[in-house]
């Protein structure tokens, strides 16, 4: 495994690897890796001759800047664990590499922004398509890896990908969980401990939450949800949505679509944590 810091150098490995006819596989993070990241690299390496994974903190993502501010960043660790992984490369740039002038670029996701993840937070995913499209754009990938836990990021890539022509296949990863159910995030190490005691409810609800799809309405699921995440202390809901798997437009009732998901943002403490769970998938 090798790190590689600039574009020219990745450029150099990558040629020569397509030159040999290889498949290219990524798997963008910003670090702090966790077994969620690693599953990703894991499938990556199933899937495709060559595996680069990169490491990059984007700060034009970041719509708020104390969250950028204590980002965990631990290069060397990452490279531990990815040194027992099928990844070849590891590309880590600085800020200069990625964006050598400032990325004035403003995409257009329509419907797909206006809600959850793209209401709360305001500019968060045009940055993500600022760096998703120039990492992909450097790495040139056949395929690329994309964990399910940012379900809202997942479709907003594929709609970069197709709004671009870039050609990349985007690969859908399933949520990887603590033994407790909490969904793994690079930001659970920043918990303090009571407000990580009462995580795992975020989950255990979302799942419980799978009850009412039988034989409720799809507004009981939601109030259910709402006020088991509310009765505790610890926790501070900021939207649970129930929404069609496609659109993310919220559906009214369980019989709209074949393919619903309720996606779900909690504070805990000064800790945001995403979630969400698939209730019908056709
Ligand atoms: P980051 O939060 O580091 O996540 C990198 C990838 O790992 C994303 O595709 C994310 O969905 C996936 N991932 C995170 N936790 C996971 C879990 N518990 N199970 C499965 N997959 C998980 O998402 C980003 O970085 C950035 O926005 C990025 C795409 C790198 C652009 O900067």
């Amino acid at each position: 495994m090798e790190l590689i810091k600039t574009s020219n150098e990745l450029n150099q490995r990558l040629s020569a690897a397509r030159g040999k006819g290889k498949s290219i596989g990524f798997v963008p993070t910003m670090g702090a890796l966790h077994q969620g990241h690693l599953s990703l690299v894991e499938e990556a390496g199933r899937g495709c001759d060559l595996v680069v994974v990169s490491v990059f903190v984007n700060p034009t993502q970041f719509n708020d800047p104390k969250d950028l501010d204590r980002y965990p960043r631990d290069l060397d660790a990452d490279m531990e664990m990815l040194a027992k992984s099928p990844c070849e490369l590891v590309f880590a740039p600085s800020v200069e590499e990625v964006y050598p002038k400032p990325d004035t670029r403003v995409f257009d996701f329509g419907q797909l922004e206006e809600v959850m993840e793209g209401k709360h937070r305001p500019g968060h995913f045009n940055g993500v398509a600022q760096v998703v499209s120039r990492l992909f754009d450097m790495v040139k990938p056949d395929k690329a890896f994309f964990g399910q836990k940012d379900f809202q990021q997942m479709a907003i890539v594929r709609d970069m990908v197709q709004q671009l022509n870039l050609g990349t296949d985007i690969v859908a990863c399933p949520i990887v969980r603590e033994s407790d159910g909490l969904a793994m995030s690079s930001r659970n190490r920043l918990l303090t401990k009571k407000h990580r005691k009462s995580a795992p409810l975020i989950a255990k609800t979302l799942s419980e939450s799978c009850n009412f799809v039988q034989s409720k309405k799809v507004a009981d699921a939601k109030t259910f949800v709402e006020n088991v995440i509310n009765s505790d202390d610890n926790l501070e809901l900021e939207y649970f949505e129930i929404v069609d798997g496609q659109t993310l437009q919220p559906v009214d009732n369980w019989a709209e679509s074949n393919y619903i998901v309720g996606c779900i943002a909690v504070f805990a403490g000064e800790i945001r944590l995403i979630d969400n769970v698939i209730y019908k998938i056709a």
